[in-house]
C-alpha cells in the first residue's frame, strides 16, 4: 500500500485517480511514499526516507527544494498545460483591466456611493474619469510561448490584436499550437519594441529573475501595459515602479502583490488567481495523481 500525503486541498477528482486498494491518501502521514502539493512551501520540510516522489498540481515548482530532492533521489513532477486555459482567460481579463481601469472604476463607484454622492452623479463623473483604450488593433507582445503563451497569442488574434512572441526554447509541439499569424521573432527586444501590451509566461528560475528590469523597460514603447500572471520575481519591483512614475508604463497588472505594489498608483494586484478555477484545479490534480501512480507503480517518469 502506497501512502500519499496531501499538503493542500487537492480536488476530489484528482484523488479519485488513486485506486484505494493500492493507495492510502491522507494529510497526516509521516512515512509517505509520495506527496501531492499545490502551493504549500516545502523548503523546510523534513522528507521521510520512504519519500520517492512529489507531484505539484501546477506548472511552477518554486515551492519545492529541487536541489535537495535531486540529492535524495526524489522525483519532482509538475502539470504543464493543465491550468493553461484558466490562466489564458485571466490574461485576457488582465489586458482589459490594464486598458479600461475596471478595478479603479469599481472601487471609485463604491467609495463615492459610500460617501453619500448621488448615484446619477457618480455615473456622470465616472464616465468621464475612467476612459481607457480598446485592445482591438493594438499589439500584444508575449515573452514565453509555452502552453499558456500559445493560448494567449491565439485568443488575442481573435480579439483583433497583432501578436509578437519570443521564446528561446520554443518546442516543436508548442510551435505547432501557434496560429500562423503570430509573429515569432528572434529576440525579446523585438517584442518589446512592438508591444502596446506585454505579457510574460516563462518559469521563474535564476536565469529568468528580473526579466523585466530597467534595461528591458527602456526598450519598450511609452505607455506600455504589462501583465504578469507568471511569477512576481520575473518583474523587478523597483524598475516597474520607476517606469510607472516616469510614464513609460501606463499600468501593471500582477497576480503577485508585494507591500510596495499594493500601495502604488498604476498597479492592479490580484491574489494569485491565475489557476483558480474548479476546472483547472481538477485538471492539475488528475494529472499530478496520474504521474504519482505511474511512477510509484511502474517507474514511469512524465513531466519531471
Ligand atoms: C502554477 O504554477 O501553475 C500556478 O501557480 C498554480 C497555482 O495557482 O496553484
Amino acid at each position: 500500500m502506497f501512502h500519499i500525503k496531501t499538503m493542500n486541498k487537492i480536488s476530489a477528482l484528482g484523488l479519485a485517480e488513486l485506486p484505494r486498494d493500492r493507495f492510502a491518501v491522507a494529510d497526516d502521514f509521516d512515512d509517505e511514499d509520495g506527496i501531492l502539493v499545490r502551493s504549500a512551501k516545502l523548503h523546510d520540510y523534513e522528507f521521510p526516507t520512504e519519500l520517492r516522489a512529489i507531484a505539484r498540481a501546477g506548472a511552477g515548482t518554486n515551492n519545492i527544494p529541487i536541489g535537495r530532492c535531486s540529492e535524495a533521489g526524489i522525483v519532482v513532477f509538475n502539470t504543464p498545460g493543465a491550468n493553461a486555459n484558466a490562466v489564458k482567460e485571466l490574461v485576457l481579463c488582465a489586458m482589459l483591466i490594464a486598458s479600461r481601469d475596471i478595478a479603479g472604476g469599481l472601487q471609485w463607484v463604491k467609495n463615492q456611493a459610500a460617501s453619500g454622492v448621488e448615484v446619477s452623479e457618480v455615473v456622470e463623473k465616472g464616465k468621464a474619469a475612467f476612459v481607457g483604450p480598446e485592445i482591438y488593433k493594438k499589439t500584444l507582445g508575449i515573452i514565453g510561448l509555452g502552453a499558456i503563451g500559445a493560448l494567449v497569442g491565439n485568443v488575442a488574434l481573435s480579439m483583433g490584436m497583432e501578436v509578437y512572441g519570443y521564446d528561446p526554447y520554443l518546442s516543436v509541439a508548442n510551435a505547432l499550437r501557434l496560429d500562423r499569424h503570430i509573429h515569432v521573432v528572434k529576440s525579446a527586444q523585438e517584442v518589446y519594441q512592438h508591444a502596446d501590451y506585454l505579457t510574460i509566461h516563462v518559469p521563474y528560475n535564476d536565469a529568468t529573475k528580473d526579466t523585466i528590469d530597467t534595461a528591458a523597460l527602456a526598450q519598450m514603447k511609452d505607455g506600455v501595459r504589462i501583465i504578469n500572471l507568471a511569477r512576481g520575481e520575473l518583474v523587478n519591483d523597483d524598475a516597474i515602479l520607476a517606469a510607472i512614475a516616469g510614464g513609460k508604463v501606463a499600468r501593471y497588472v500582477t497576480d503577485f502583490p508585494t507591500n510596495r505594489l499594493v500601495q502604488a498608483e498604476g498597479v492592479v494586484c490580484l491574489p494569485h488567481l491565475g489557476a483558480s478555477t474548479p476546472e483547472s484545479e481538477d485538471n492539475c490534480a488528475v494529472m499530478a495523481a496520474q504521474e504519482l501512480q505511474d511512477y510509484l507503480e511502474n517507474g514511469n517518469i512524465m513531466n519531471s
